[in-house]
């Protein structure tokens, strides 16, 4: 990755001249330079511009662009322009067009209107990708590559017959033979067996519940179809740009769940983000946080690209909230303590016309004299004394396991509730641990496990053997491992795993479920502790959403067990001991307070570092750490203000504290202590002697 300036922290955003006279572009540059600005995304909503007419091509006006910034001091991560074709392509080719699951073929007049399995527009993206590269691969301003924009975002699933053949490709390749896939699709139900190829198509509109199993082949193939674009233009950029990354910007947050990023990860040079705020939920911020250290999970712990996040207001939520003033600070900085070396915005200026004229930006409609742009000049200035943090590790002892395929094959139908919703179960765990305190890294369950303290696999209901076997050689190797209910259930084809629940884990948590007994909307199932009074407090908990009926080997610790409701007498929380780690099975949804005591349990047994133990709810706290140096982020989002007794200087508010001396963090307020650990520290990117200098 030649061009990328990795030695500070990048800030900026999409950035959209086309939209406005080329004198507004000195206006910009102008307010940009006193704002911190030093990463502009290009292009991504060019095409029609840069191609107006079929194979007529006009490059020029992007390459003055391009050169402004670059002589401004911006680099430059300049978009293929893909992801949303002209209108004449619809005309030209309107096969291409995407087909709903009704059969509905859509036309253009928004974006993304093209049929991830269309040869069409496969052809005319990289016929444009080569015009781009061939123009721009030497340009020194250009240091990063951004294919498309948020593959899948509007246009994840297509059911016209190109997707239908392209489908069958894809299940070839995966299964060789028809019987094969028969056997995997469990097709003898319901007299669905395939005696041609060329009966299997995607799941369109039928009369009842589809195959199960056909419906999570089809999430991943729909997955990978878009990856399969996205490489094809990437490989044509590294043939005729080498030594300029390649990225595309990812969608991990509330949103959506329609690619599998694990699959993508490994093919991104760097790992971008997209990231906006769920204002519907509780606490927006520990979704943002969990986004964030999921993202850091893809980039494999590696500092990784905040592409878009929001100045203020999004316009695509039913109640739009603007945010509070410091907030900009804090959601920016949430995410750089989590591992975003770059720090990007939609967009740079406010758009007049078009569907996101009320979206924020960093320079509103009411030009600099605003809080908004005030707010992102001062985090410009920030993340400028924040440079010497740029390429450190997060520090995390802990892990969550995190899912694509769980998610889809819990979500679908025919479950034995629809009131569990796999994310709400990784929400309430991601959120009793950031109550803790505790940082974590968000992985799939194909990643490395071995080296954390505390394991948690929240609702991992598909999963393979390989998968299974590396949870258990974590608990082995000394974690604390929490496996919680509808785990372990299925095989990678979703095909139930005989013997009793859960599975692939029933032998490792030493419990033997029997029947799963959900519970109705609404209702609690109380619990009673188990006889050696572990957790005490549990006696005052309930479960909600899901119990189940079976019991636990003798050699299995029952810490709670339901006293009431269908499952009265069965297990609620297990504990067995395992190599020298131990392996707990909880079979219920756990209430906040419920979730706090056993987390408090497994942070203690686990020994998990938590920096701040004593800090105020709504403090967010994370480390980042190189060679001898840490980076402490204090994030209030409590609103009341926090003392921080810690030895170092604040990159904030430039002070120096120390541990008798302790810097008062203001009510909603932010910090980053800069830190030198005494003693040689290990180092967390393996380096020793990073030079720290404060700007
Ligand atoms: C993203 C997209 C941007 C803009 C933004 C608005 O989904 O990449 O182009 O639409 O959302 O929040």
């Amino acid at each position: 990755m030649s061009r990328w300036p990795g030695d500070r922290l990048l800030y900026g955003g999409d950035v959209n001249p086309e939209q406005w006279s080329p004198q507004t572009l000195d206006e910009d540059i102008e307010a940009m330079t006193a704002a911190g600005f030093t990463f502009a995304t290009v292009g991504v909503f060019a095409w029609a511009l840069l191609e107006p007419e079929p194979g007529r091509y006009e490059l020029d006006w992007l390459e003055r662009i391009v050169d402004r910034l670059h002589g401004a001091g911006i680099v430059v991560d300049l978009a293929t322009a893909t992801a949303s074709p002209p209108p004449w392509f619809t005309r030209v080719h309107p096969r291409a067009m995407p087909v709903d699951r009704q059969g509905l073929r859509l036309s253009h007049g928004s974006r993304q209107t093209w049929c991830p399995s269309s040869e069409e527009y496969r052809h005319r993206a990289l016929a444009l990708v080569e015009r781009l590269a061939a123009r721009f691969a030497d340009h020194p301003g250009v240091v990063l590559w951004h294919v498309g924009n948020e593959f899948g975002c509007h246009n994840l699933m297509c059911f016209c017959d190109r997707s239908a053949e392209h489908f069958r490709q894809w299940l070839a390749l995966r299964y060789g033979t028809l019987d094969t896939l028969n056997d995997a699709w469990g097709t003898t139900f319901w007299s669905q067996r395939y005696a041609d190829w060329a009966d299997v198509i995607p799941p369109r509109a039928t009369t009842a519940i589809p195959n199960p199993s056909a419906e999570l082949d089809w999430r991943r193939f729909c997955s990978d179809a878009h990856l399969e674009h996205y490489l094809a233009e990437r490989d044509l950029l590294r043939r005729m740009s080498p030594g300029t990354p390649v990225t595309t910007n990812f969608m991990v947050g509330f949103a959506f769940s329609g690619l599998d990023y694990h699959q993508w990860a490994p093919h991104q040079d760097v790992v971008s983000n997209d990231h906006y705020l769920g204002n519907h939920l509780p606490h927006p911020y520990t979704e943002l946080a969990l986004s964030a250290d999921l993202t850091r999970g893809l980039a494999g712990g590696e500092p990784w690209v905040l592409m878009e996040h929001s100045t203020s207001a999004v316009n695509w939520q039913p109640v739009n909230l603007a945010k509070e003033p410091g907030q900009l600070a804090r959601d920016a900085l949430s995410h750089v303590a989590r591992g975003a070396d770059v720090v990007g915005y939609f967009q740079w200026r406010a758009s007049v016309a078009g569907a996101e004229k009320y979206h924020s930006a960093m320079l509103p409609h009411a030009g600099t004299q605003t809080r908004v742009y005030a707010e992102a000049a001062d985090l410009g200035a920030l993340l400028r004394r924040c440079a010497p943090l740029a390429g450190s590790r997060t520090l995390a002892d802990a892990a969550l396991v995190y899912d694509w395929p769980s998610r889809w094959s819990t979500d679908a139908e025919a479950t034995p509730t629809q009131e569990h919703r796999y994310i709400e179960e990784v929400r309430a765990w991601y959120d009793a641990l950031w109550r803790a305190g505790v940082t974590c890294d968000v992985i799939g369950s194909e990643q490395d496990l071995s080296g954390y303290r505390l394991l948690i696999v929240p609702s991992l209901h598909v999963v393979g053997d390989d998968a299974a076997a590396a949870i258990r050689a974590a608990a082995e190797s000394g974690a604390q491992v929490v496996i919680t209910y509808f785990s372990g259930t299925v095989d990678v084809r979703d095909h139930i795993r005989l013997g009793p629940y859960p599975g692939a884990f029933a032998e490792l948590v030493g419990v033997a479920m029997e029947e799963f007994a959900p519970l109705p909307p609404g209702a609690l199932a109380a619990m009673s502790v188990g006889p050696e009074r572990r957790l005490p407090d549990l006696e005052r908990e309930h479960g909600s959403v899901w119990t189940e009926r079976g019991r636990a080997h003798q050699d299995t610790e029952v810490v709670a067990q339901f006293s009431e409701g269908p499952s009265a007498g069965s297990p609620a929380v297990t504990r067995r001991g395992v190599g020298t780690g131990s392996a707990w099975y909880v079979a219920t949804r756990l209430s906040p307070s419920g979730l706090d005591t056993l987390v408090a349990e497994l942070v203690r047994e686990a020994g998990v570092e938590v920096p701040l133990p004593s800090r105020p709810a709504g403090v967010d706290v994370v480390r980042r750490r190189r060679g001898r140096h840490t980076w402490t982020f204090v994030i209030d989002h409590g609103g009341r203000g926090v003392e921080v007794p810690l030895t170092g200087t604040d990159l904030v508010s430039q002070q120096d504290c120390a541990v008798d001396d302790p810097l008062l963090v203001p009510a909603g307020g932010v910090a980053v202590i800069q830190s030198v650990v005494d003693g040689v520290g290990t180092s967390a990117t393996g380096s020793e002697s990073s030079q720290v200098d404060i700007a």
